[in-house]
């Protein structure tokens, strides 16, 4: 009898803790979910459903995956749940907005159709496969997924999905991010502080370093800049390219691809002023990409380079 009341107490312990133990996760997931910042959907365009996805292997894939994108740090982070891959707390989503499917902020809708791709940053042919490592290793500063792994295996299954609402065989408004018109003068960064501060630090921080969210997973507002921030050699770190996304993009609350909130020469001086190396730190890189220089992005701002135009020329501009 008494082995039978032991039997009951030891059950009813392991009960209590095995318990404890999955309160603790759904609290995590809930605290993610509450420490998401609002987007301002463009989905007026193309609505992508995610009610849609197919309720079989390749759907539960599809859906891994988008939990992913916008929850990457807590899968993949540098204490990710299912492997520690990158080396920041940054999200896919964080640039990619909307899991890769908000028009005009480096939409991955056609990302399907378009590889293999010749890259010339690698200055090679590369598969997807190979290109969502590249982001991986680069903005978030991380170890490649093996290429055979079930995240890389979901990232294709995804990519695969949301191909389906690209149109076919023709362009598409806000597959690429909004265009700006290439200054006439050089940026100013000094203009470009004064913008910062005015339209970014509320959220970004005066110091560019984010705001992380209360379960130190992943950030409400991600940093600007820093040793947590993107690496150089990312294409956030290259001015032109910056500002075409901001333009559509930032004041995250204020600005639409149709209605943006700063002009041209507003969103090059303040891509300029983050991404001045000079005052602002980032992580270290060993390597820079584009092994055949005549190859190289005109607002790359690593040398070596085949005209005579300075590395500053290269970041700010004439
Ligand atoms: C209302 C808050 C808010 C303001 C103001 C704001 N941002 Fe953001 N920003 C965000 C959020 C939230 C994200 C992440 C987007 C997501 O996950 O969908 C983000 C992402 C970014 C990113 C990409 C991720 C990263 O951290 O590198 C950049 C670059 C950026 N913002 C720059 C700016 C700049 C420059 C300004 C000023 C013109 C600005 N933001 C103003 C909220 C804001």
């Amino acid at each position: 009898m008494k082995k039978y009341y032991q039997v009951i107490v030891y059950f009813s312990v392991i009960m209590i803790v095995v318990a404890f133990f999955f309160s603790c996760n759904i609290n995590k997931e809930k605290d993610i979910a509450n420490c998401k910042p609002v987007v301002n959907s463009t989905d007026s365009l193309i609505i992508v459903d995610t009610a849609k996805i197919p309720k079989d292997k390749f759907g539960e894939s599809v859906r891994y995956v988008r939990q992913l994108m916008l929850n990457t740090a807590y899968y993949i982070g540098p204490d990710g749940i299912n492997g520690k891959y990158l080396r920041n707390k940054m999200n896919c989503t964080n640039c990619q907005q909307e899991a890769g499917t908000k028009l005009y902020s480096f939409n991955l809708m056609d990302s399907h159709d378009n590889y293999p791709q010749y890259r010339a940053g690698e200055g090679k042919v590369l598969t997807l496969a190979e290109r969502v490592n590249n982001c991986i290793m680069r903005p978030h500063s991380g170890k490649p997924l093996p290429l055979d792994s079930k995240e890389i295996i979901a990232f294709l299954s995804y990519l695969k999905w949301i191909n389906g609402y690209a149109p076919k065989g023709k362009k598409f408004k806000g597959e690429k991010n909004l265009e700006v018109k290439f200054p006439a003068v050089a940026v100013s960064p000094k203009r470009g502080h004064i913008l910062f501060t005015k339209q970014c630090a509320r959220c970004h921080g005066a110091a560019g370093e984010g705001i992380m969210c209360a379960d130190n997973v992943t950030y409400q507002y991600p940093p600007l800049w820093g040793t947590s921030g993107y690496q150089p050699g990312s294409s956030m770190h290259r001015i032109i390219k910056q500002a075409q996304w901001l333009k559509a993009n930032m004041p995250q609350d204020k600005a639409t691809w149709d209605k943006p909130l700063l002009t041209d020469s507003e969103v090059l001086g303040i891509a300029a002023i983050v991404n001045d190396d000079d005052i602002h730190k980032r992580p270290v890189v060993k390597s820079f990409d584009y092994p055949f220089p005549v190859e190289k992005a005109i607002d790359y701002g690593v040398g070596p380079f085949v005209d005579t135009f300075s590395e500053a020329q290269h970041k700010f501009g004439p």
